[in-house]
């Protein structure tokens, strides 16, 4: 289970873009997340349909006046919950100043609802005082969105620094990753951007842009997530995408386990079957099976850059399955895998049985 805060003091880079989409792609993929709207602006209530002026009950409610957090939870749809909030928050940092432990109140609060999710995510306002202290001390991990500009730099350096300080002060440890929240795929700008920032900031950024579409204003208008909106988009894509991530990102150590034993056999994780291949020099590697129907474009592997891994997870249920890899294009068994049979076509597969 993880909580993810999602920061930067700049207004308008895309933390409620990100904080929504993203809990709406991970319930798409079958997590029970919850989204707690931690800015008194109201923004991620408002683009998942929720009127946040009418609200009765909101996360300051819940955090200052007794009000159970059922009572305030919405139920947006299957596997996603929000904690909403309004203008009334803005009291908060004031109403908590001089207080005892003022900068866990939103800890003390997600530590009673952590066991109903497999993710929390938290909307953080756009400056960095109390309530993004206790955004950061209820989180394990941070997503940084990062509009690709001069100004999108600006401050970001402030803003690790500030996360840093924070954290060994308190001894709280936070993993961070930032995100490329606006990519306009005709400029070339952009482009240099993103290189210079992979250089710079290595794995902890995501390799998933989210590209600069109309899809988003109009979904936020809408009052829904794109994942609702417009499965078809680019939109949707690329918070599927970020979804992977976050699942791998969550799941690090499983899937470092199978990456680094000496044979990648298709092994058994929480995420579903791990199939990994070694071959760093390859462009493409797809898997087909008879439990995709021999379609290998149905599942291509995902390469982790750095180690030449490819691989990819997929929930079988038990049983006794064919397949074979492809690598960029041409077909044969799965070299570390010994047990092997030939096909009605006479074509040698590997064989793997799932108990
Ligand atoms: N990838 C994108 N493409 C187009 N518009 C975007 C994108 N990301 C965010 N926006 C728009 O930019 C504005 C600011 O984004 P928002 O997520 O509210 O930022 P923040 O929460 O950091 O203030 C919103 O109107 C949003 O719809
Ligand atoms: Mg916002």
């Amino acid at each position: 289970m993880s909580v993810i805060a999602v920061i930067n003091q700049k207004g308008g880079c895309g933390k409620t873009t990100t904080a929504l989409n993203l809990a709406a792609a991970l319930a798409q993929k079958k997590q029970k997340v919850l989204i707690v709207d931690f800015d008194p602006q109201g923004h991620s209530s408002l683009g998942l349909g929720i009127n946040e002026q009418k609200l009765s009950y909101t996360i300051q409610a819940v955090l200052l006046e007794g009000v159970p957090a059922e009572t305030a939870l919405i139920h947006i749809k299957d596997d996603l919950d929000l904690l909403p909030s309004n203008i009334t928050l803005a009291s908060l940092e004031q109403k908590l100043s001089g207080s005892d432990g003022r900068e866990y109140y939103l800890r003390n609060l997600l530590d009673t609802l952590r066991q109903d999710y497999q993710t929390i995510l938290i909307d953080c306002p756009p400056h960095l005082g109390l309530l993004s202290v206790n955004a950061l001390l209820a989180a394990d991990k941070v997503i940084v969105p990062v509009e690709p500009s001069r100004f999108g730099l600006d401050g970001l350096q402030k803003l690790t620094e500030t996360i840093e300080t924070l954290c060994k002060k308190v001894e709280h440890r936070l993993n961070i990753k930032y995100l490329i929240s606006m990519y306009d795929l005709d400029s070339d700008f952009s482009a240099t951007f993103c290189k210079r920032f992979k250089r710079d900031y290595g794995e902890t950024l995501f390799d998933t842009k989210i590209h600069r579409s109309s899809v988003i204003r109009e979904a936020t208008h809408a009052g829904q997530s794109v994942v609702d909106f417009d499965p078809q988009s680019i939109s949707y894509l690329d918070f599927l995408s970020l979804a992977n991530e976050v699942i791998l990102w969550q799941n690090k150590a499983i899937i470092e386990n199978v990456i680094n034993s000496p044979v990648a056999l298709p092994q058994p994780t929480p995420l579903g079957i791990c199939f990994a291949f070694k071959d760093k020099s390859a462009e493409s590697v797809k898997i087909s099976g008879d439990f995709n129907n021999w379609t290998p474009e149905a599942t291509p592997l995902i390469k982790l850059e750095q180690k030449g891994v490819w691989y990819t997870f997929l929930p079988l249920k038990a049983g006794k399955y064919s397949y074979q890899y492809v690598i960029d294009g041409k077909y044969q068994p799965d070299p570390a895998n010994p047990a092997t049979e030939i096909s009605p076509f006479g074509v040698k597969q590997s064989v793997v049985e799932i108990q």
